[in-house]
């Protein structure tokens, strides 16, 4: 399974070593610095770090160190919720409705202290989609905190709008490149040791496997998944060997599945505006901004709704075409998905 949390990380270990020198500082009662760490999906970022921080939660254990706190959370809708998330991970309980976000934070304050405390928010780009501005305000403003943010868009700072956020926010930034073929191989040979009988797993199988995976972006998860996958149809269809034509076969339900996962983490205008782009290929923005205040539930402005496209476009969900209209009659835009399957795929999410 993916989440299942490996014993080793490979090929990480200058990434390691980064993450490990910024936070060990907290040891020696320095507050580390803010940190963003950004990759491609399935880059091993979350393994990563959630790494480190077992490793630095059992130091901080075994010697007795107090004055250092640590919470984990994958980013919540909103900055309460992620709030609520943050203090739960260190046994703080914050009610989870009837306050405000200041009162809330006034209330975790108090609980913190004045200890170092480390946020590590992964997925951090959903709760700045999101509006989360408040949290990462008041986190990157108080003395002793430091946020540790994790993102798969490369460009995250970018979505950042509020100026206050901006100038009180400035990470040092770790890239996870993409992994080749190769280091893609020996992850997933270290995962099939744990996960099947020995001699199950072909080879080939491994290395076709491997070689999909580094075309789509050097996904590891991806690579997981298959494996996954041909795993549970050779079960259900009795073999007892996993070799290429196996992985073959569930190459297309893979892909669906993570295109999937991805567009159900968008919030729901995201999602209401791709399914009237997959509806009409080719529109242009202001015909979809018709279309959209003509039926949504709620109206956007004309700038908020071109900024959404342009998130969508980063996302790689859609494409949007630039053409001249010839001299001085400025441009064209046309609006697309980037893959003609998705929009089966969008047929099939609800939009509530
Ligand atoms: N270097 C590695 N060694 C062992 N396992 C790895 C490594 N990198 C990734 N994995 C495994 O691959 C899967 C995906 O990795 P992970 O969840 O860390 O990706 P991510 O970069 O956080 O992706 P996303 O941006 O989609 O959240 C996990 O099951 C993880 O355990
Ligand atoms: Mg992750």
């Amino acid at each position: 399974m993916p989440t299942w949390t490996p014993h080793r990380i490979l090929f990480r270990d200058d990434e390691i070593a980064q993450i490990s020198i910024n936070l060990g500082y907290s040891l020696i009662g320095s507050t580390p610095s803010h940190m963003l760490i950004l990759g491609l999906p399935g880059t091993g970022k979350t393994a990563t770090v959630l790494f480190v921080i077992n490793k630095l939660k059992e130091k901080i254990r075994a010697e007795n160190i107090e004055d250092v706190l640590i919470s984990y959370t994958i980013s919540g809708r909103t900055s309460y919720s992620t709030l609520v998330e943050l203090a739960s991970d260190i046994d703080i309980y914050l009610p989870t409705r009837g306050y405000s976000f200041k009162e809330a934070w006034k209330k975790f304050k108090e609980e913190i202290r004045d200890k170092i405390f480390i946020a590590v928010i992964d997925e951090i780009d959903l709760l700045i989609l999101n509006g989360g501005r408040d949290i990462l305000y008041y986190l990157s403003r108080t003395p002793k905190m430091s946020i540790i943010g994790i993102s798969n868009i490369l460009n995250v700072l970018d979505l950042i709008k509020d100026p206050r956020v901006r100038s009180s926010f400035s990470p040092q930034i770790l890239v996870f490149n993409k992994y080749n073929a190769e280091q893609l191989r020996g992850i997933l040979e270290d995962r099939v040791k744990e996960a099947f009988y020995s001699g199950v797993v072909e080879e080939g199988a491994i290395a076709l496997s491997s070689a999909l995976s580094a075309q789509r972006g050097g996904d590891a998860r991806f690579a997981l998944d298959l494996m996954l996958k041909a795993g549970e149809k050779a079960v259900i269809e009795g073999k007892d060997k996993i070799d290429e034509s196996l992985i073959y076969d569930v190459v297309d339900d893979v892909e669906t599945l993570h295109v999937k996962r991805a567009i159900e983490k968008l919030p729901l205008a995201h999602r209401y505006l791709l399914s009237i782009i997959a509806a009409n290929q080719g529109l242009s923005p202001s015909e979809i901004y018709e279309i959209y205040n003509r039926n949504a539930p709620s109206p956007l402005t004309r700038r908020r709704l071109s900024s959404f496209l342009s998130e969508l476009e980063l996302f790689g969900i859609i494409r949007i075409e630039r053409r001249g209209r010839g001299r001085g009659r400025g441009i064209e835009y046309s609006v697309f998905l980037t893959e003609p399957q998705l929009k089966r795929m969008l047929e099939d999410i609800s939009l509530s």
